[in-house]
């Protein structure tokens, strides 16, 4: 087994002194320094501390985000182009709005979260704002897309075979979920979800993310507090995209 280099911290520079940037437990779990990282606390001193707040390397976030201000601002590029061109199928299949803003919604977690279980993390990130039924749809598309359905045309994608070996079998918490979302009357929408859950992106569709403004502005309860800071059982969830290398 081969290992990188590495020591679950670094240094960067903020207004012309030191911020030690701590990995997450999650980064460093499996990893020899796990155990260890937290020694670099000893070598604090004037001038050297621990990062907190804003990260120069990330653009600043308005005082009050709304949801397009974290796609604009903290997901990754690949991960918007997916979901707005998931909404965009959505959309031109004529599926209703909710049904495209569970699209645009969909692997919010992976742009900006944590990938793995993103369907859970990416549905309690955004319970408090949106119907019911369009986080229950994130949170089962996280299992329903490893299982065909050919009633409406679905196969488990080909690119599971590529991201995870030839016979890739889920474990059986995913065959579960799948089997209580198969009996849900919400089945459907999750199934929807992974329909248009496109894998080949087309370099010649740029889908415009204002375009899901008026979707967004129907759909998502946007706090006028800012997300991350309306007090929700989920704005912590949003502060950790704004601070996201805050060491406590
Ligand atoms: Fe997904
Ligand atoms: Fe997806």
């Amino acid at each position: 087994m081969t290992q990188l280099a590495r020591e679950g911290h670094y240094d960067i520079e903020v207004d012309g002194e030191t911020r030690v940037v701590i990995d997450p437990a999650l980064v460093t779990l499996g990893e020899p320094y796990h155990d260890s990282k937290y020694k670099v606390f000893e070598t604090l001193s004037e001038g050297r501390r621990m990062m907190m707040g804003d990260d120069p390397r990330l653009p600043k976030m308005p005082e009050k985000p709304g949801l397009l201000d974290f796609f604009r601002y903290r997901l990754a590029k690949t991960a918007i182009n997916h979901l707005l061109q998931s909404a965009a199928l959505a959309r031109r299949s004529g599926q209703p709005e909710k049904i495209v803003l569970a699209c645009l919604l969909h692997d919010i977690a992976i742009g900006g979260l944590i990938p793995g279980d993103h369907g859970y993390w990416g549905a309690q990130l955004i319970e408090p704002y949106v119907e019911e039924e369009v986080s229950w749809a994130v949170r089962h598309h996280q299992a329903v897309r490893f299982f065909a359905d050919d009633s409406v045309g679905y196969s488990c994608p080909a690119a599971y075979e590529y991201f995870f070996g030839p016979g890739y079998v889920p474990p059986p918490y995913i065959h579960d979920a799948y089997k209580a979302a198969r009996a849900h009357r919400w089945y459907m929408s999750a199934r929807l979800i992974t329909l248009n859950d496109l894998y080949a992106f087309d370099p010649n569709t740029t889908v415009d993310m204002e375009e899901f403004e008026d979707v967004i502005g129907r759909n998502f309860r946007q706090p006028k507090e800012g997300l991350g800071f309306d007090g929700s059982p989920s704005a912590h969830m949003w502060r950790a995209m704004i601070w996201p290398h805050n060491a406590l």
